[in-house]
């Protein structure tokens, strides 16, 4: 066994660190190692369950912390947390971690709900994002992105000089959360190793010093040096993994099998599942809940169990835990729309579902159950029938055994059961097992449970805790099956079956339990020569109302935060409504979030209390809307002095205009939203038509304006029109062609050509092609008949401090503050609900008081109007997304921090029509009401 040891750090430990992240610092800095068989922590062993967390798709610091109690509230002991170059990045040299760009302060809240990190900064990370997370301006910057060009060297390196401190400061052998580095994102093909090999470098001349990794993908480039030859080489070697595809649009059927369990990478190191598919893209416009079904429990069990079993994973990243929202111009434009839900088992608006019951179900086993970081394979129990399926493996040096069993066609619904002969390290057991439906388990066998021995079970085990001189053990199967529990013994012990059916015997020291797995039976166990035991036996259902805090299991409660105390359990949870909350814990007293409350002593020596729910909540509803004009710069008399001109004769673009000046809107800096163009030219008479080429992304439209009168809208040009390795770059992308009316053009005289730009989002990069990422927004080509046209071009003013890069483009409202709380629209008029072509404002505010203790989260609802047209939402000025008449998103999301949930709230809609149109009233919806919240 080859152990890797990183250097600690000399430095004074947490000397670079914020106030809260030095407070216990003085501890000794443990090293981070790893074996084949799993990470270690000073020696320890950890099994690294971790959950995608995309900060930047959550605009509210206070939500950070919630989402991420959440995570953790589901057996999650890790996040693996990407961090986007271009959301701290509005411009090269300059860049910004405050606000909603705090990422020192997320780190200090992993730290403090101690969840462990693996930090991927990139410096691409695709995530469906803008760029895959480059910065907009690297478009203007010479040579090949993610490669070791040294323009494209400097840019990146700029980012990892500012990111890197950061993660550095906040590592595991520093005392903070950070367990591994991941360099770059699925560096697969076009691949440059120098520049690879630099990403590790400089992590390490930065002070990196946990183990470096990469999620690798697609077998195409190799990154260990036990199997490569070295230049670019990582620690530890992980795969990503979706066996599922994005196929939302039919739930049911099953991905591949074999390259859908997860490989060993590197021999040296553990087996690291680095993004296995926990959720979908909707890439078909399913809507997320059938992405949620396709990657859903029955998924989850046969999937992530084989995981663990067949391949002897001990590092798990799940893509995603939680999706959240690309606000603002965050969505790549080809594959994702504003909500980010991903199908994921938090809800876009934080909402806890039964994948996320199953994540629990895993979660609190696997980072209960020590052994499982130590595993060789190992012989199965023999099964009876062919149909099940047995593998096992075992820890050499406890002799634990965790068995796999599964349908041999993994893909039948079908109701197989066998019997088990199983060797077990405690004796032979012959035992009945049933697969009903798409299922797996995890067996364990030869298990020290607490204080309990554990010979082996056909239910799986939950969690188990110790407090008070005794065990509380949770065990589960699917409802109405069969469950055997066999327990080791010196001596007969004393069973007391609480509630539900439970037949027991003794014999030879097996303490023999036989149930069905039907509501939660209760047993207590005493004597015997061990501590006493509670043992809990419920169905998959019953084991998901089970939480636990520490060494606390809470059932009763929608969530539990945290569970602290001693004789009082000071308790911080979430109730969907009023009910019994029980909590296992030697106390005598409870208090639920703040409050004391009266809780009795039950049978089963846990604390009976009841609480109240949340009071009903009543929202505002939506009125008083006023509205303005949208598109003053179409106007011939608009005064444009101080817009930019657009004169440059030659890109960095690899793709050329067709026409001069080059008009692409970043070659003038302006990189998100929308632009706007003024033309002008005189006139010879001629003219017939406007001929437009713009590039938008996907569902992007532009509009044209002639002399200010509206010629019509065009689609804009997408990522296939660019070309790329295999397809040479379409010369003729996003065409527009529009028929200018007789008698509005005059020979001799001066026009004024207006255009209005969408940009939906820059390009990914994920091939390292450039080309791709590189591929302009805003005009390509212009003609007017023969006439020589001058340009001005303007995009977004300036990056708003607060709200940063991607927030704003170049709309009227947006360079002029109608977007922002403050600005007045007393002049404005009573909003219609008709629109005309073109583009126009809607503005309207509305009071909350929504009560403190309660979490109320919030949608802003679009009732399908007649038209197409699209509509940019604005909260107190942050751009929440983009609602398109033509689908799929209807709910937007409002998150709480943006949202004044006690206060005056101002929405500002950019109303953006490419024909009549009539647009119905928005709504606030409720999307779920709990007492609590992350307070
Ligand atoms: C992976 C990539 C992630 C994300 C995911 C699909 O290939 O690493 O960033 O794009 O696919 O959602």
């Amino acid at each position: 066994m080859v152990a890797a040891t990183f250097w600690a750090p000399g430095s004074p430990a947490g000397a670079e660190a914020g106030p809260e992240a030095g407070a216990d610092r003085a501890v000794a800095a443990p090293k981070i190692t790893y074996d084949k068989y799993s990470l270690m922590v000073d020696g320890k062993r950890v099994l690294l369950w971790s959950g995608e967390f995309h900060y930047f798709r959550l605009p509210s610091q206070a939500l950070w912390r919630d989402t991420l109690e959440r995570i953790k509230a589901a057996g999650f002991n890790g996040v693996s947390l990407y961090f986007h170059w271009g959301y701290h990045s509005p411009k090269q040299g300059v860049y910004d971690f405050t606000g909603v760009r705090d990422v020192d302060r997320l780190l200090r809240m992993t730290e403090e709900l101690g969840l462990y990190v693996v930090a991927r900064p990139g410096p691409y990370i695709n995530a469906e994002t803008t760029g895959g997370g480059l910065p907009a301006w690297l478009k203007n910057v010479p040579g090949r992105a993610r490669s070791s060009d040294p323009g494209y060297t400097a840019a990146y390196r700029e980012w990892l000089d500012r990111i890197n401190p950061i993660i550095v400061r906040h590592q595991a052998t520093r005392g903070g959360s950070v367990i591994a580095y991941n360099a770059e994102n699925e560096y697969a093909v076009n691949t440059d190793r120098a520049y690879m090999a630099d990403i590790s470098a400089r992590a390490r001349a930065a002070g990196i010093d946990v183990p470096i990794t990469h999620n690798q993908c697609c077998d195409a480039a190799d990154w260990t040096t036990d199997w490569s030859t070295g230049q670019g080489a990582v620690d530890i070697l992980g795969v990503d993994d979706y066996p599922q595809a994005f196929n939302c649009p039919d739930p049911r059927t099953w991905g591949t099998w074999g390259t859908g369990v997860t490989e060993r990478r590197s021999r040296e190191a553990p087996v690291y599942a680095a993004e296995y598919q926990a959720g979908a893209i909707d890439l078909n416009d399913a809507g997320y809940e059938k992405c949620r079904e396709l990657t859903g429990p029955d998924y989850m069990k046969v999937y992530y169990k084989s995981n663990l079993v067949t391949s002897g994973a001990t590092m798990f990243g799940y893509y995603m835990a939680y999706g959240g929202t690309s606000w603002g111009w965050l969505p790549q434009p080809n594959d994702v729309y504003t909500s980010y839900d991903y199908g994921a088992a938090i809800t876009e608006n934080r909402q806890l579902t039964t994948k996320y019951d199953e994540f629990k179900r895993q979660g609190l086993f696997l980072t209960t159950a020590a052994p499982l970081t130590k595993t060789d394979p190992a012989s199965a129990p023999a099964s009876s029938n062919a149909a099940v399926h047995t593998e096992a493996r075992a820890n050499p040096d406890t002799g634990t055994q965790v068995v796999l069993v599964r349908h041999a066609d993994r893909t039948t619904d079908a109701d197989e059961s066998a019997t088990l002969t199983w060797t077990a390290p405690d004796g032979s057991y012959t035992v009945p097992v049933r697969v009903k439906g798409r299922d797996a388990k995890l067996l364990l066998a030869g298990y020290d449970m607490g204080g309990q021995r554990l010979a082996v079970s056909t239910s799986e085990l939950l969690t188990h805790t110790e407090s008070g001189g005794r065990d509380v053990a949770v065990l589960y199967g699917k409802e109405g099956t069969q469950g055997t529990t066999v327990l080791r013994y010196a001596t007969r012990p004393t069973v007391k079956v609480l509630s539900g059916s439970v037949q027991t015997s003794y014999a030879n020291g097996n303490l023999t339990l036989g149930y069905d797995h039907q509501g939660l039976a209760r047993v207590l166990i005493s004597d015997g020569g061990r501590r006493p035991l509670l043992l809990l036996l419920g169905t998959d259902a019953e084991a998901a109302k089970f939480w636990r805090a520490d060494d606390v299991l809470v059932r009763g409660t929608s969530l539990v935060r945290s569970a602290k105390g001693q004789s009082t359990i000071h308790l911080r949870a979430d109730l969907a409504k009023a009910g019994d909350v029980e909590v296992f814990a030697p106390a005598r007293g409870l208090t639920l979030n703040g409050k004391r409350i009266t809780a009795r002593r039950t049978p089963s020596g846990s604390l009976l209390a009841h609480a109240a729910g949340p009071k009903a909540v009543r929202l505002p509803e939506l009125t008083r809307w006023r509205s303005a004009e949208g598109a003053p710069e179409a106007k011939p008399g608009f005064d444009d002095s101080r817009w930019t001109v657009a004169d440059k004769t030659t890109t960095v673009s690899p793709i050329k205009p067709k026409t001069l000046p080059v008009l692409y809107a970043d070659d003038y800096g302006y990189h998100h939203g929308h632009v706007w163009y003024r033309g002008r030219f005189t006139s010879d008479g001629q003219e017939k038509t406007v001929d437009l080429n713009a590039i938008t992304g996907r569902k992007g439209i532009y509009q044209v304006w002639l002399n200010g009168r509206y010629l019509g809208s065009a689609a804009g040009g997408v990522q296939a029109d660019a070309g790329d390795a295999s397809t040479p770059p379409n010369p003729d992308p996003g065409p527009g062609h529009f028929t200018i009316p007789s008698g509005l053009l005059k020979a001799g005289q001066p026009a004024t050509l207006a255009v209005l730009v969408g940009n939906m989002g820059h390009n990914d990069d994920w091939t390292a092609e450039d080309v791709r990422q590189k591929q302009p927004r805003g005009l390509v080509g212009a003609s007017v008949g023969d006439a020589a046209i001058t340009w001005k071009i303007q995009g977004a003013r300036a990056t708003d401090p607060v709200r940063g890069p991607l927030n704003n483009g170049g709309l009227i409202g947006e360079r002029l503050g109608w977007t922002l709380p403050g600005y007045s629209d007393r002049t404005w008029r009573p909003a219609q609900s008709t629109i005309t072509p073109g583009s126009s404002w809607l503005r309207t505010t509305f009071n909350l008081d929504l009560p403190k203790d309660q979490d109320v989260p919030l949608t802003l609802r679009f009732p399908q109007g007649s038209g197409k047209y699209r509509v940019i939402l604005f909260l107190n000025g942050w751009n929440m997304g983009q609602y398109l008449s033509t689908g799929p998103q209807r709910d937007f999301a409002l998150p709480a921090g943006i949202l004044r949930e006690r206060g005056r709230n101002t929405l500002a809609l950019a109303v953006i029509a490419e024909e009549n149109a009539t647009i119905g009233k928005p709504t606030l919806v409720p999307v779920a009401n709990h007492r609590g919240g992350a307070r």
